[in-house]
């Protein structure tokens, strides 16, 4: 009785013709998945898209290029960057909602040093981190003070010789930092390269904008911690010393702990300090950690001065986070929301 009634029922479906059109599509629709049939391929790409679409978005980020990541995330001809490892993902939002207050945010794009932060910074803000490969592997990473590592860090002036190659502006910004006004009002005139100093001894208000002479270590100690450049030939020149000076800069287990890029820069900028048009940075608006963290009444007497506060001086990640905190100055617990990457956890 049953069957007599679906054989009945069929046979209604058949004597209508759109639903004998969708009998024939669900057939070729079963002939197209189970056959080997070349010409149904959009068929299988389709499910394959569906069922892999995470991996499909991580090859798309994975070939995602500097020259087009520059080209997306610049406004006005600017690109604010900074390169950044998993672990310092909570100081990068920390930074972020810092440049989100003065509404720079959206021309920021992010170095990554590893596929994770890569993956993780575009899923949560499309096109806004970029990974120049090789990328740090693990064991780079955890070997801190290593030739490896110290390589891997060392890359920093090419990326940003790149930027300037494809003619933007840059800004660089060690991501242990916090924006407190706007830094874009303080490059002054058209110099090719801006940069700040990073001796703690307090200087008068009305200080040189010149590279300061050598100080009580034989050299300049500028920070390679923030440094605006603009696409011409000087700035191009500096970028170009600066990797000189870090591939012959003699790398020993002695001097392991001092081995990073600020040496070279300071190198760099004073064999060019006569071709290259620089420009230092007031010590006030933006001071070294080494003089806001250690001196208060310093601080207090330059109240509102200060543009961008830098937390270096100390040591160890846990330090860092502590004393952000203690200053009011880590932001990420209370305002995520205001990070274009919102709350990381
Ligand atoms: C671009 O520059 C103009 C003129 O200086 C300024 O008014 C505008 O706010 C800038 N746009 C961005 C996104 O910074
Ligand atoms: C680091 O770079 C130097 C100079 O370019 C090279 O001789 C050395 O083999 C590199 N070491 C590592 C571990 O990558
Ligand atoms: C800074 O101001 C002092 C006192 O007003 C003055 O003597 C000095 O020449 C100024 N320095 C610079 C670099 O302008
Ligand atoms: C701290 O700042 C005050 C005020 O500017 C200054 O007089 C003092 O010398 C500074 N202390 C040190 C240790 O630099």
């Amino acid at each position: 009785m049953a069957k007599q009634e679906q054989v009945l029922h069929l046979r209604q479906i058949l004597n209508r013709p759109i639903s004998l059109l969708f009998l024939l599509l669900a057939l070729f629709l079963l002939l197209g998945v189970f056959l080997p049939w070349p010409e149904s391929s959009s068929l299988f790409s389709f499910s394959n898209r569906v069922t892999s679409s995470s991996s499909s978005l991580e090859s798309k980020w994975r070939d995602y290029s500097l020259s087009q990541a520059a080209k997306f995330v610049a406004k006005n001809g600017t690109v604010i960057v900074c390169a950044v490892s998993s672990p310092f993902l909570p100081f990068l939002n920390n930074w972020l909602i810092s440049i989100s207050r003065q509404k720079h945010q959206d021309k920021v794009l992010v170095i990554a040093e590893d596929y994770a932060t890569l993956y993780k910074v575009n899923a949560k803000w499309p096109g806004h981190a970029v990974l120049v490969p090789p990328a740090l592997d693990s064991k780079t990473a955890h070997s801190f003070g290593s030739q490896g590592f110290f390589n891997f860090t060392a890359r920093r002036p090419q990326h940003l010789l790149q930027i300037l190659e494809l003619g933007y502006n840059v800004m660089y910004n060690d991501v242990d930092m916090v924006w407190l006004q706007d830094p874009f009002k303080y490059l002054e005139g058209s110099h090719d390269a801006y940069f700040t100093d990073d001796m703690p001894q307090i200087k008068p208000l009305n200080h040189s904008h010149d590279l300061p002479p050598f100080g009580q270590y034989g050299g300049t100690y500028m920070c390679s911690c923030f440094i605006f450049l603009r696409p011409t030939n000087g700035a191009k020149l500096l970028m170009k010393k600066w990797i000189e000076e870090l591939q012959t800069q003699a790398w020993s287990e002695s001097n392991r702990f001092k081995a990073n890029d600020q040496p070279a820069f300071n190198l760099a900028l004073q064999k060019t300090v006569h071709e290259v048009d620089l420009y230092l940075l007031s010590q006030v608006a933006f001071p070294t950690g080494g003089l806001y963290f250690k001196n208060e009444t310093w601080v207090k007497e330059t109240k509102g001065k200060h543009v961008i506060v830098h937390n270096n001086y100390i040591i160890g990640y846990e330090n860092k986070m502590k004393r952000f905190q203690e200053y009011g100055l880590w932001l990420v617990d209370d305002h995520a929301f205001e990070s274009p990457l919102g709350n990381l956890q």
